[in-house]
């Protein structure tokens, strides 16, 4: 592929979590509209439930999550007490007549939690919704610093899922992003869960990486294959040391450039798929046996999902919510989240209602990002005449792309091989905010 498309195609766009981005969410959506948005879930709508766990042991010089290292207990103490009082009152809000199909747990870094206190959120998610028997339960964890009771404590909440950050094996890439963890830390937290009865475990690795190179990252990926795990992310490491100051601490000169995170990411990709998995969307691996690889995939703020239900609920700080008006985000700090529960409030500081064109452009991206087309006649189902500016835009796409990222359809385009590590880039065609934000975003491979 020649260096100069790769270099054309991966400048910083979105992750397109949602759309509109949550860059374009604004302080005219506080607790007042969320309430209102709340009680108007039609009854019998199915929920999923995400819990923010906005704590870590020790920080991770790359990390580009809403955390912060803490060393004593007290901080997750007055957390999960805000937490609960929140649940109570979300749900009373919400009512009674929904069904919990989807819980994810993510942070930061929720094994943070003692056994006592992960059986108290359990209890109390439990207690507060209507869970479904055979939900998805979900929980991210750091296997640095899990214990066999932690494991057990999550095993008895109803958890069948886990997703456990490694990154990488390599001694010197650790060292340099500030996160020691040996290949037996990660064995262990694998055995752990499944001798708990876990079936579905994931692994987070990222490219990109201080001191990485094609051959340090294939030799991660092979040792990794050998913990045989059910799904795979590889996310592309996003550098963005303006905003978040401890990524200051990571060497420029030791990044490897855009052509080396282009071929770290394509090295990584072919050895998945030799090795039998199924890439899911633009940064998924799933085995043929986990349903990631044969249910029809969503796009959400946890990546790539089976959850098709009608509105995300988020619980802690930071956490966003996705009901059918539009969107809703927490207070980001832990303290301003914790002192707005207190006061008795909703701890929402920012949204977007959704307009009619907004819908549309939400439609287009998640399909190109989960399914790599577009069908015009789809559109022109959902959404009449709505959908017409937005087909618009696609066929200037098709016009103006001289390289081959997408390829005509009768009924509109398809993204083509070469086109799919840039699809970021192609959404971000569709992009209506695109010219207006000022936020910053990570390269596109
Ligand atoms: C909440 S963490 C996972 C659980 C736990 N905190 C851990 O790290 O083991 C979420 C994942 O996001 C990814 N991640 C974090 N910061 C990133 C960044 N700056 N660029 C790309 N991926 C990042 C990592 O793969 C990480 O495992
Ligand atoms: S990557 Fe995970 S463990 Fe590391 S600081 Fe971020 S949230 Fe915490």
């Amino acid at each position: 592929m020649l260096p100069d498309l790769i270099r054309r195609y991966s400048a910083p766009v979105p992750r397109y979590t949602s759309y509109p981005t949550a860059p374009q969410f604004s302080p005219t959506i506080g607790p007042r509209v969320y309430e209102t948005w709340l009680r108007a879930l039609p009854a019998g709508s199915n929920l999923s439930l995400y819990l923010h766990f906005p704590f870590c042991h020790q920080l991770c010089w790359y990390c580009g999550c809403n955390t912060k290292a803490i060393r004593r207990y007290e901080p997750v103490e007055a957390y999960v007490a805000a937490l609960l009082r929140e649940i109570a009152h979300v749900s009373e809000l919400a009512g009674p007549h929904h069904r919990v199909t989807h819980v994810h747990w993510g942070g930061g870094s929720p094994n943070i939690l003692a056994p006592e206190d992960i059986a108290r959120v359990g209890a109390a998610l439990q207690k507060a919704f209507n869970l479904a028997p055979d939900a998805e339960y979900a929980v991210e964890i750091d296997p640095r610093t899990l214990s066999d009771e932690q494991v057990a404590a999550f095993a008895a909440i109803g958890v069948n899922r886990v997703s456990l950050g490694v990154q990488d094996f390599d001694e010197q890439v650790q060292q340099a992003i500030n996160r020691i963890q040996s290949f037996e830390d990660t064995k262990r937290a694998v055995d752990m869960f499944r001798a708990h009865g876990v079936r579905s475990i994931n692994l987070d690795f990222v490219y990109g990486l201080p001191h990485q190179t094609r051959k340090s990252v294939q030799k991660t990926i092979l040792k990794a294959l050998a913990l045989d795990p059910d799904r795979i992310a590889i996310f592309g490491y996003a550098h963005l040391p303006s905003r978040l100051k401890h990524q200051r601490l990571i060497e420029d000169k030791a990044l490897p450039g855009i052509m080396e995170r282009f071929g770290q990411s394509r090295r990584l990709h072919r050895i998945l798929l030799a090795a039998g998995y199924k890439a899911v969307g633009l940064d998924h691996y799933a085995k043929p046996s986990d349903k990631l690889a044969d249910e029809e995939v969503r796009r959400n703020f946890q990546g790539y999902t089976t959850d098709a239900s009608d509105a995300l609920i988020g619980l802690g700080a930071s956490a966003i919510g996705h009901l059918p008006q539009g969107y809703v985000q927490n207070a980001t700090a832990a303290g301003i989240y914790q002192a707005m529960v207190e006061g008795g409030r909703l701890p929402t500081v920012k949204g977007i209602k959704l307009s009619a064109d907004d819908r549309v452009r939400a439609a287009v991206i998640e399909r190109l990002m989960c399914g790599f087309d577009l069908s015009k006649s789809a559109l022109r189902d959902e959404f009449g005449a709505d959908a017409e500016a937005v087909i618009a835009d696609a066929e200037l796409l098709i016009e103006a792309d001289q390289d081959g990222l997408v390829k005509p359809t009768e009924d509109g385009f398809e993204v083509t091989d070469f086109g799919k590590p840039f699809v970021r880039t192609i959404c971000a065609a569709f992009d209506a905010y695109l010219g207006q934000s000022k936020a910053q975003h990570a390269l596109a491979v």
